[in-house]
């Protein structure tokens, strides 16, 4: 259950970020005013990522990977580069990006100008978005 939520999730969360990120550039090489509804996407996005990241943690403390993490150790995991991937490489990098969200969105309220806003928005959420794409489990989720 827990499981097929976070995947499905991803998909909305992927989606938003892309368009928050494509709305960004825009907004930014045209000159466009920063209005309500580009206000609206990115905060649609910081909080459709934060409930990712929620469900995220506990399909993370439920998986099969943690009890293989918590049965064989640190060590072993390392070694198996599926296991790896779901019990550090993936959770680390959805966190940063995460991260990267966060710290965008509430940075570009402190900027004066449209462009200042646009700008922060697409350079944070632009890394975030390379940071989802470098470790989605592309071969498990499809
Ligand atoms: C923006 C954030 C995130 C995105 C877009 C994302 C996306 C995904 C996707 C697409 C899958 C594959 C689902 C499938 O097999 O059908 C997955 C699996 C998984 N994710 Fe995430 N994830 C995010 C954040 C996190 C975080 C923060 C954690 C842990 C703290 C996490 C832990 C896991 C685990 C443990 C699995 C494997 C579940 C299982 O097969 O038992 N994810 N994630």
């Amino acid at each position: 259950m827990i499981k097929m939520t976070h995947s499905g999730w991803a998909y909305i969360a992927l989606l938003i970020l892309i368009v928050a990120f494509i709305n960004a550039i825009i907004g930014l090489t045209s000159n466009k005013e920063f209005k309500d509804k580009d206000l609206r996407i990115s905060l649609f996005t910081l909080i459709i990522a934060h409930i990712q990241l929620i469900i995220g943690f506990i399909a993370y403390f439920t998986s099969d990977y943690f009890t293989s993490l918590v049965e064989n150790g640190m060590g072993a995991t390392m070694k198996d580069a599926v296991v790896r991937l779901f019990v550090v490489e993936h959770p680390l990098m959805m966190i940063l990006a995460v991260v990267f969200i966060t710290i965008g969105f509430s940075k570009h309220k402190s900027k004066t100008t449209d462009k200042a806003k646009f700008k922060t928005i697409a350079i944070f959420y632009g890394i975030a978005l390379l940071l989802v794409l470098s470790r989605i489990p592309w071969d498990h989720w499809f």
